[in-house]
């Protein structure tokens, strides 16, 4: 951040209204989003710091039809859910809005109808994916099939929750539909397009050089290195035009006549959600909405996950630069993905920690979460939550080191002057908690202060959170270091006025902590500043230590001491990761269940058409260039029959010679590989998708029927 902004416009990702958020959602995007707005907050910027649901999309009609319910319940719910997770967790949105509401429809349907008017949008008949037992087109997120780059067999028709790849749904290896499992056929639609193949030239400019028409917007070397690789391996072979329309009843409606059963594509409308966000803030608070998206002297930033890059990147830029009037984002501090306990997080799988029971469980450690978090932050590649470290870094580092500083400082200053700040005299030398030996006094000391509060916040610019966090743990430590080498205690009988200098100075670190500590433990920050009885709003970071001074000041009275942080007892990690065992396995035995399908009813008459017999298999032999097939000769007692059977992957020609078997004998006859099939073997498919034959018990009568 080189230049000075006149006003800063913060978005964090607007989380999708179909479950509730966990731990990795708040470690990619809304903590960083959080700590770098608190600091913009305690410069005296201007900010707005907008997010709300995203109630838009597939991921909502999917989520409707799992829990039987309908859309609008569905984001009614979750958006209640999610909303106060957020406040527990003491996310300082400005506005926490809704997509479903009607200043946002309103505000990116104009969008889109402005775009189109301009003539920005091609209209083009394609191809799609169409369920036929559904009769509906599938929308992306309704197809599921292998990932063509990484494999993964669970890919969406957009995208690869496994590698982050983006996808189209022709692209997926044996796609299905979610809708009725079936394979999806193409079918013909209209959409509309962005051009975005014509955007990747000053793309590459703006995002490699930060230049737009040759003027400098921002700094490249301040995108962080995961954003910048992910946008070029996008760029480097030209972008394609992608459909900002949908065929699904559940939207932003298509504002076109010709139009029908068409919404806005999520996408599309989702990043507009920003907008409509800082609009119904703006009207709420009686303010100008427009600078904050518009005046070139503003500064806006998306924070985000790994999934969310290309779309903040390249598909909203190319959609603010179309309309003309908008700015571009100053930097899109995307991260990577948490894990957790060794394994991806997964809501299906129950393999996640929600924030909403965390809050439930453990409603006064919300500081310590964030902190973990933190701590963990998958900034430049993919982390690992684990309650292990949780523990450890709450005891060791919240409980030890920053909050047994405080409790010594406030203990002592309680012992020995009642908790009233001493008058001392400023020429007196004491020990620096650096080194052992290397003496300083009160002035350089809160220098020192400065300095520490100085470098969280360098750290905090370049949304290096960790080493922030490392540094604002450091400077306790320096605190206990100061107490250690200067030994107030000792000194205490034989040099009361060294002592008070000793002390003044570590209540000032206390202060100190109270300012570097907000915006990434707030509950805490509050907790510091009431105990040494002032008021967090007369701070600024960068005069921290001045204000510090004014403040605290011969006779100030500070308040009784208060424990910050409890110990995290092994106990609780026992309970914890109990607790995650329990919910995977819940998941998994309701996965099984919720995988029983059942074919649609049929009458008895339909039944009795089928023809079953008992047969031997007194033949086989593998059918050439068909590694899948065997030729079987089926003795059926009152003929003998050819069938071919999709059965080599599980047996040899040899292992089913004299097996008696089941055979449908009815079935019109087919070709395969040029062999007349004369019927069907019957054959049971395990869960591991091994075949074994259905067979009589016991040997009976070739032709027997079966009914
Ligand atoms: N709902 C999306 C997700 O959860 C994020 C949308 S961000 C916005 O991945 F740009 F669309 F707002
Ligand atoms: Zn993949």
């Amino acid at each position: 951040m080189k230049r000075n902004f006149k006003r800063y416009t913060v978005t964090a990702a607007l989380p999708y209204a179909n479950g509730p958020i966990h731990i990795g959602h708040i470690a990619g995007a809304y903590i960083p989003a959080d700590i770098f707005v608190r600091y913009l907050r305690l410069q005296g910027k201007d900010v707005v710091f907008v997010c709300g649901s995203d109630e838009h999309g597939a991921a909502i009609t999917i989520q409707a039809k799992k829990e039987g319910i309908s859309p609008k319940e569905i984001v009614d719910k979750y958006h209640q859910i999610i909303k106060s997770a957020f406040d527990g967790i003491d996310m300082s949105f400005d506005i926490y809005h809704r997509t479903s509401s009607d200043l946002h429809h309103e505000t990116s349907s104009a969008y889109f109808k402005k775009l189109y008017d301009k003539g920005v949008f091609i209209e083009k008949e394609s191809e799609q994916y169409y369920d036929e037992t559904f009769k509906q087109f599938l929308a992306d997120r309704y197809i599921k099939g292998t990932c063509p780059k990484c494999d993964y067999d669970s890919a969406y028709g957009d995208q690869c929750e496994n590698c982050g790849s983006t996808l189209s749904p022709t692209e997926l290896i044996n796609p299905v539909s979610t809708l009725s499992g079936a394979t999806p056929v193409i079918k013909k639609t209209t959409h509309w397009y962005l051009p975005l193949n014509n955007d990747t030239e000053w793309l590459l400019d703006w995002i490699n050089n930060g230049k737009l028409n040759n003027e400098k917007l921002h700094e490249p070397a301040e995108w962080k290195k995961n954003v910048l690789g992910q946008c070029n391996s996008w760029l480097k072979d030209g972008l394609q035009p992608r459909a900002i329309t949908r065929d699904l009843d559940w939207g932003v409606k298509v504002p076109l006549a010709n139009a029908e059963g068409k919404v806005l594509y999520v996408w599309l409308d989702a990043p507009i959600g920003y907008i409509s966000a800082t609009k119904q803030w703006a009207l709420d608070n009686n303010k100008d909405w427009e600078p904050y998206w518009k005046d070139e002297d503003t500064a806006l930033y998306h924070f985000i996950g790994k999934d969310n890059i290309v779309f903040h990147t390249i598909i909203f830029p190319s959609l603010l630069k179309a309309h003309g009037d908008f700015i571009l984002p100053q930097n899109v501090p995307g991260n990577e993905f948490m894990n957790m306990e060794g394994k991806k997080i997964s809501t299906s799988r129950g393999w996640v920690i929600n924030i909403h029971d965390y809050l439930e469980q453990h409603p006064t450690k919300t500081d310590e979460l964030r902190y973990v978090l933190t701590a963990n932050m998958p900034e430049t590649k993919d982390s690992e939550f684990t309650w292990k470290d949780f523990q450890s870094r709450i005891n060791g580092e919240l409980v030890a080191t920053f909050g047994n500083f405080v409790n010594r400082v406030m203990v002592l200053m309680k012992k020995y002057y009642s908790g009233e700040v001493p008058s001392i005299n400023i020429n007196l030398k004491i020990n620096n908690g650096e080194t052992e030996g290397n003496s300083t006094d009160f002035k350089a000391e809160l220098k020192t202060i400065q300095d520490k509060i100085n470098r969280v916040g360098e750290s905090i610019e370049k949304f290096r959170y960790r080493e922030a966090l490392s540094r604002l743990i450091e400077f306790a430590s320096y605190g206990n270091g100061l107490l250690q080498f200067n030994e107030p205690w000792k000194k205490i009988k034989e040099d009361e006025e060294t002592v008070k200098v000793i002390m003044l100075a570590a209540v000032n670190i206390v202060a100190g902590l109270a300012v570097a500590s907000q915006p990434f433990l707030p509950k805490t920050a509050e907790k510091l500043f009431k105990m040494l009885s002032l008021n967090s709003e007369d701070f600024t970071w960068g005069n921290a230590a001045e204000i510090i001074q004014q403040k605290l000041i011969a006779g100030h009275q500070l308040n009784e001491p208060e424990i910050l942080f409890e110990k995290i007892e092994d106990e609780f990690v026992e309970k914890e990761i109990e607790k995650l065992n329990q919910m995977a396995q819940n998941a998994a035995a309701m996965g099984s269940e919720s995988k029983v399908e059942i074919k649609d009813e049929i009458q008895y008459d339909d039944f009795s058409k089928m023809d079953f017999r008992i047969g031997t298999i007194i033949e086989a032999e593998k059918v050439p260039k068909a590694d899948k097939l065997l030729k079987l000769t089926v003795d059926l007692g009152f003929e003998k029959r050819t069938i071919v059977s999709g059965i080599a992957k599980f047996f040899k020609a040899e292992d089913v010679l004299n097996k008696q078997v089941m055979v449908l004998v009815n079935l019109a006859p087919r070709k395969l590989r040029g062999i007349m099939s004369e019927g069907m073997i019957l054959m049971a498919e395990n869960k591991d998708g091994e075949l074994k034959f259905v067979s009589p018990e016991g040997l009976t009568d070739n032709g027997s029927s079966v009914s």
